[in-house]
C-alpha cells in the first residue's frame, strides 16, 4: 500500500515518462503514414495533441515539486524534436519541451504534496481513459497492417512495441488507482520480463533501421538483441529471491552499457555521423526507456 507521498512521487514520474512516450508513438505513426491513410493519420494527430495536453497538465503539478530526470527528458530531446520536425514537416510542440526543460533546475516549492494529489487522482482518470482509446486505436492500426490493408513505413514489430508499452503504463494507472505496490517478488519479475523484451525489440527494430552499410553498428546492436534474448529465457527459469538479484544486476549492467550504445546513437544521429531510417526522436525515445527501465533496476535494488 501506498503512502500519500509515495502515490504522488509515483504516479507523476510515471506520467511524466509515458505521456511524452505516448504521444511520440502517435506521432512516429503519424509520420510514417502514407496519403492514402489520411483518416488515421488525422485520427494520430488529434489523440497527440490529446496526450501533450495532458502532458502539460502533469507538468503543472510536477513543477517544483518533483524532480524531472532523463528518463523523462534528456538532453538531446528539444534538438531532436526539431531536427525531426524539419526532416518530416511535420510540427512538434518544442514549446512544451523546452517548459519542461526549465524545470529541471527549480528550486523546490516546498508545496505541500497533499494539495496537488486531488489534482493528481484527476489527471489519472484521465490518462486512464485516454489510455484506453489509445488501445483501441493501436489495435486498429495492428490489425489493417497485419492483414496488408494499409501500408505504413514503420515495422509491424515496433507497433506491437508501442502496443505493449501501452498496456504497461495502463497496468500502472490501474495500480495506482487501487494504491497497489508492484515491488514485490512477482511484480519484480513481471517488471524485468517486461522491459527485457522491450529493450530486445528496440534492438531488434534499430538493427532493421540501419543502413546495411553500418556494418559495425549492426554487429553491436545484434549482440544486445542477443543479451536481452538469453535475459528474457533467465528471467522464465527464476525461482528463488538469490537467482532474482542476480538477474537483476545482469539486466542492470546490460541496460546501462544498451543505454551508452544508445546515447553515441543519438549523438551520431544526430550529427548526421550514421545512415538509418532512424528518426532522431525515435533515438533519444530508445534511450529514454533505457533510462527509465534503469530507474525501475535501481529502484528494485535498493528495495531488495
Ligand atoms: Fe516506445
Amino acid at each position: 500500500m501506498f503512502s500519500k507521498e509515495d502515490f504522488f512521487n509515483h504516479s507523476i514520474k510515471t506520467h511524466l515518462f509515458f505521456l511524452r512516450i505516448l504521444k511520440e508513438h502517435l506521432y512516429f505513426i503519424s509520420i510514417s503514414s502514407t496519403k492514402k491513410n489520411e483518416n488515421l493519420t488525422n485520427e494520430a494527430k488529434q489523440l497527440n495533441n490529446r496526450f501533450n495536453n495532458l502532458l502539460n497538465k502533469a507538468l503543472y503539478i510536477a513543477a517544483g515539486n518533483f524532480n524531472i530526470t532523463s528518463d523523462a527528458i534528456t538532453k538531446y530531446t528539444l534538438e531532436a524534436e526539431k531536427a525531426t520536425a524539419r526532416l518530416s514537416g511535420e510540427t512538434i510542440d518544442t514549446d512544451l519541451t523546452s517548459y519542461e526543460l526549465s524545470l529541471i533546475n527549480r528550486s523546490p516549492s516546498n508545496t505541500n504534496h497533499l494539495s496537488l494529489i486531488h489534482s493528481l487522482v484527476t489527471l489519472n482518470k484521465e490518462a486512464i481513459e485516454l489510455t484506453e482509446e489509445l488501445i483501441a486505436f493501436n489495435k486498429k492500426i495492428i490489425n489493417l497492417v497485419n492483414s496488408c490493408k494499409i501500408f505504413l513505413n514503420t515495422h509491424p514489430l515496433q507497433l506491437e512495441n508501442m502496443m505493449k508499452e501501452t498496456i504497461y503504463y495502463l497496468n500502472i494507472l490501474s495500480q495506482l488507482e487501487n494504491r497497489g505496490n508492484e515491488n514485490n517478488y512477482k511484480g519484480i519479475i513481471y517488471t524485468e520480463s517486461f522491459w527485457n523484451i522491450i529493450m530486445k525489440e528496440h534492438a531488434e527494430f534499430i538493427r532493421s533501421l540501419l543502413d546495411p552499410s553500418e556494418n559495425d553498428l549492426i554487429h553491436c546492436v545484434n549482440l544486445y538483441s542477443n543479451l536481452y534474448e538469453n535475459l528474457k529465457k533467465e528471467t522464465q527459469m527464476i525461482n528463488n529471491i538469490n537467482l532474482l538479484k542476480q538477474i537483476t544486476a545482469k539486466s542492470m549492467q546490460i541496460t546501462s552499457e544498451f543505454k551508452d550504445f544508445l546515447e553515441e546513437g543519438i549523438k551520431g544521429i544526430l550529427e548526421c555521423n550514421i545512415k538509418s531510417f532512424i528518426q532522431p526522436l525515435l533515438a533519444d525515445h530508445a534511450l529514454r526507456e533505457a533510462n527509465y527501465y534503469l530507474y525501475l533496476l535501481n529502484k528494485i535494488t535498493n528495495h531488495s
